[in-house]
């Protein structure tokens, strides 16, 4: 069980993947002796929502109910952080795990130019996937927090919720994970026989299931802890806005 008392070692000894949520902070392997209580007072992350990120990814937890209580701010900031994650370091390691592939392999095995081809164009389609939702998703719940802690304009809320609200998300939002899937099967079709399977093939198929099973995870927490409780902010603003306009409505129709 994880407690503010059990020391980053001790959890990735037992569960290497969580090591990438570690990784994601800047934690792993600086802080590996240190306990969650003291990473968490030295790089102020809240030590219960480290647990409970940690808990998420080792999948003991439901995750609506273990966050119910997080403010979407924090849930919107660890996504955030995990999208810079992927970008700047697992999907360029990656890459280097491929590129070292096809060096070493590409004369006896001329297929990998096309697995370099999809691997390319899957690379292309998450890094505008998660543009979409750091240019066009969270600048929007930004902007209903916004108008929950400083006030709104009935008639300015509900322009912009006419041009995008949280149902266009939904709507557009695909699971890059099942495509990453995709992308392996085809490689893992490809691939000679395992028992003779060269060990840089075997790397490179498993750090694409690591990454897969933490998209899969991050995935999770968009679908079923961020849109719900963007959903609830959008809704109760927008009846609070519309109940405005509607009393106005009536003082005009009276007066
Ligand atoms: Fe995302
Ligand atoms: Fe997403």
């Amino acid at each position: 069980m994880i407690t503010e008392e059990t020391t980053v070692q001790d959890i990735v000894s037992v569960n290497p993947e969580l090591a990438f949520i570690f990784e994601r902070f800047n934690l792993y392997p600086a802080c590996i002796e240190k306990n969650l209580k003291e990473v968490s007072s030295k790089y102020d992350i809240e030590p219960g929502f480290l647990i409970k990120i940690l808990k998420s990814f080792e999948g003991t937890i439901h995750v609506q109910d273990e966050f119910r209580d997080v403010p979407i701010q924090a849930i919107m900031d660890f996504l955030s952080r995990t999208h810079d994650y992927y970008l700047g370091k697992k999907l360029p390691e990656i890459e280097q795990s491929f590129y070292h592939l096809y060096l070493q392999y590409k004369d006896t095995h001329p297929l990998l130019i096309l697995l370099s081809n999809f691997f390319i164009a899957y690379k292309k389609e998450l890094t505008k996937h998660i543009q979409r939702e750091e240019e066009i998703l969270f600048p929007y719940i930004q902007f209903l927090i916004k108008a929950r802690c400083e006030g709104f304009k009935s008639n300015e809320l509900i322009e912009v919720m006419k041009s995008y609200s949280i149902s266009t998300f939904i709507a557009e939002h695909n699971d890059m994970e099942n495509d990453l899937a995709e992308v392996r099967k085809v490689i893992v079709d490809y691939s000679p026989a395992y028992s003779i399977t060269p060990f840089p093939y075997r790397i490179f198929l498993i750090q694409l299931q690591l990454f897969e099973n933490d998209l899969r995870k991050h995935a999770q927490i968009e679908d079923e802890v961020l849109v719900p409780k963007a959903l609830h902010l959008e809704n109760e603003l927008l009846s609070e806005a519309q109940g405005r306009q509607s009393l106005l409505d009536n003082l005009i129709i009276y007066s």
